[in-house]
């Protein structure tokens, strides 16, 4: 793509795919690489013929945080008017499911990264961590946030606090990932995933995926509240006729995503 320097993106099915490739910084997020995911995210976003994203990196890493000498002379005023890492807000918000695909390094950033996803493979080589406060800092794309509501106070507290690296068996564990596969089947097993999201009607994937996002951000009546006026909404896509008639006639779905 002459369109990016710092990614590579294609389609396979219905699957949009994402990856970074800024192998000489292992990776390493900076303003050009945050404006071109968040680009290609946006673009996926908008075409009716995705139905999930992969994002991935290389085996050595999927990022190993936001580009340290790219910040390291800024200061509090720059970071803050411009904003250095408010577009992840826009990667985040992206209706479409987000699968990625986690191997070697997850640092910071990249962890962060990670935790934008719905759904995240490691493969058995992937290491996440905070290391955040050995530069003087505290994570910036959302780490002190997310990790507590994955995983608890006390393990998110723990990682934050020390910046300690886990393996993908602790951090399956400790539910930092959705499912650990071996190195060599980690992008088959994302495509896989994806394409299982992906043939979903499209309708039933974004309401599922802003309503399991509303069990982070309200009240637990709020988000049953929001959840069942998605799920009644739903009944007016065609969808939702020809997944319960198939059902009903023990024949499989022919989805349109209307
Ligand atoms: N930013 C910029 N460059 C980075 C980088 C980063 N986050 N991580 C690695 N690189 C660069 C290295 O500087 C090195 O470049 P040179 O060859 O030009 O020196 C290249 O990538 C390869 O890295 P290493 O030689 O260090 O590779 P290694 O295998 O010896 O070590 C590592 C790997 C343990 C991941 C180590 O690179 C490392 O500790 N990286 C930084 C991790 C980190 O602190 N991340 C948090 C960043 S801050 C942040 O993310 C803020 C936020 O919340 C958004």
């Amino acid at each position: 793509d002459a369109e990016y320097q710092t990614i590579r993106v294609e389609q396979r099915g219905r699957v949009g795919w994402i990856t970074l490739d800024r192998p000489e910084a292992l990776n390493a997020l900076n303003t050009a690489t945050m404006r071109e995911v968040v680009a290609a995210a946006e673009t996926f976003d908008a075409d009716e013929g995705v139905g999930a994203i992969v994002v991935t990196g290389s085996e050595k890493a999927f990022a190993a945080g936001a580009d340290i000498k790219e910040m390291e002379s800024k200061s509090s005023v720059e970071m803050t008017l411009t904003d250095h890492f408010g577009a992840w807000a826009r990667f985040a918000a992206v209706r479409t499911p987000v699968v990625a695909a986690v191997s070697g390094y997850a640092l910071g950033g990249g962890c962060e990264l990670a935790l934008m996803c719905d759904v995240i493979l490691a493969s058995d080589r992937a290491r996440f961590g905070q290391p955040e406060v050995q530069l003087g800092v505290i994570p910036g794309m959302g780490g002190t946030q997310r990790l507590v509501r994955a995983l608890g106070y006390y393990k998110a507290a723990e990682l934050v606090l020390t910046g300690r690296m886990i393996d993908a068996a602790e951090a399956e564990r400790v539910g930092l990932v959705s499912r650990v596969v071996p190195a060599t089947d980690l992008l088959d097993e994302a495509q896989t995933v994806a394409q299982t999201i992906a043939e979903k009607p499209l309708p039933a994937l974004y309401a599922a995926k802003a309503a399991l996002d509303a069990a982070l951000e309200t009240s637990l009546a709020e988000g049953l509240r929001f959840e069942r006026q998605a799920f009644a909404g739903l009944f007016d896509t065609a969808d939702q006729k020809e997944g319960m008639a198939a059902f009903r006639e023990k024949r499989a779905p022919s989805f349109t995503h209307r």
